[in-house]
């Protein structure tokens, strides 16, 4: 961890991939040097801008404005905003658009928004001619601490989240902290679980910042930029060893395994939204890793009460609508991408901060604890 930034400082941090190594810029306002660096990266190159209805109202004239004062020539595609958006139908649709744009191998694709739009945009740029560079513009907290990080992209196929879809690194990460001001709070609290996350799974001492200066982070003070800054570097680092996901990356899924189970139930909608589910999440990876043994009962009631401070769900009571039952929750925990050979992976911890992967966890016993929440 390194002190508090002032918020006019740009940091950079790098994501150390050989010849596909990229920067990503973190600060207020570093939106606006948006053209000149691409400019410098890629001369000559005309973006399409790929972006939300929702965040084009807000931020789109901002972004057009900013590639256009360093004379980068753009057009710009928008597509609904929501999680529905990553589909087959929205996918060919932005394809054709940047095709019908004459987007050529040499211009690039600017993924304006949040993880939706960044998955999307993202899988877009690795598919038209067989790979278009793009640069990610995030404008959720969750977007800029981890989905914009890390080249995952993908739609969703209507069997599963996620299924369809390549590792493609963007050649450019900018983080503008002030483009999450205009971002309802909810959704701010929801990024957040992504923010402790990276507390929670490798750095005792930033969770301790955290219960700390949340509402700094929150109110957009220079916690925000020092926040945001931290996990990038722990995210740069982990993708740099483990691209492909073969085995620390897998470190990042801690709370997504019981966190998408119930985030399926609730049909990826407006009831649970992802962030939610991995507040959530964490807690039962910490209750269920203290149920183990593993780790302490006094750990899992920290992580809880700070998750619970700042808004999140913490405990199955705090769900709204119906409440799946355990058969669905296993029968969605077993379809969980995480799985091997019918053994069930998770993420557990022996302590804040020391997660690990553990690739041998017994169904049953998954279940008898559910079962225990639930009841
Ligand atoms: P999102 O992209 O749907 O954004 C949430 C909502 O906020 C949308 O309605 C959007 O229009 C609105 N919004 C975005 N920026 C705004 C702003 N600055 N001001 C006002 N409104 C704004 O959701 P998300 O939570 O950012 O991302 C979730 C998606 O990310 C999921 O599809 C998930 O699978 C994906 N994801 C991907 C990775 C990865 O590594 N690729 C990691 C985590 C999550
Ligand atoms: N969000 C998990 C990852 O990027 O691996």
């Amino acid at each position: 961890m390194t002190a508090p930034l002032r918020p006019s400082e740009p940091v950079i941090v790098k994501v150390g991939l050989g010849d596909r190594a990229y920067d990503i810029v973190i600060g207020r306002g570093v939106l606006r040097t948006l053209g000149e660096r691409i400019k410098a990266l890629r001369p000559g190159a005309r973006a399409a801008i790929v972006a939300d209805a929702s965040v084009a109202r807000l931020h789109l004239a901002a972004v057009r404005g900013a590639l256009a004062a360093a004379q980068v020539e753009s057009s710009d595609i928008v597509v609904p905003p929501g999680e529905g958006s990553k589909n087959y139908a929205t996918f060919e649709k932005a394809c054709e658009a940047l095709i019908a744009a004459r987007i050529e191998r040499n211009d690039l694709v600017v993924a304006l928004g949040g993880g939706v739009i960044g998955d999307l945009a993202g899988f877009v740029a690795a598919s038209v001619r067989r790979g278009l560079d793009y640069v990610q513009v995030p404008t959720t907290l969750l977007a800029q601490v981890d989905s914009s990080v890390g080249g995952k992209t993908a739609i969703n196929s209507p069997q599963g989240k996620n299924l369809i879809g390549a590792f493609h690194q963007p050649i450019l990460v900018m983080a503008d902290t002030a483009l999450l001001d205009t971002l309802p709070k909810r959704e701010f609290a929801a990024g957040y679980a992504e923010v402790a996350k990276y507390g929670l799974l490798g750095d005792a001492g930033f969770f301790a910042w955290l219960e700390s200066n949340w509402q700094d982070v929150f109110a957009g003070g220079p916690g925000r930029e020092h926040a945001i800054a931290v996990c990038c570097r722990a995210k740069a680092v982990i993708v740099a060893r483990d691209e492909r996901e073969t085995g620390e990356r897998a470190l990042l899924n801690l709370g997504h395994t019981f966190g998408h189970a119930f985030e399926a139930a609730a049909g990826f909608s407006q009831r649970l939204l992802h962030g939610e589910a991995v507040a959530l999440g964490c807690v039962l990876a910490f209750e269920f890793s203290a149920r183990r043994g593993l780790a302490s009962a006094d750990a899992a009631s920290r992580v809880a009460r700070h998750l619970a401070a700042v808004g999140l769900p913490t405990q199955i009571k705090d769900l709204s609508g119906p409440i799946p039952d355990i058969d669905r929750l296993m029968t969605l925990i077993a379809q969980d991408k995480k799985v091997k050979r019918g053994r069930l992976t998770f993420i557990l911890v022996r302590d804040i901060g020391e997660a690990f992967v553990a690739d041998d966890v017994d169904a049953g016993e998954v279940r008898a604890f559910l079962a225990e929440k639930l009841s």
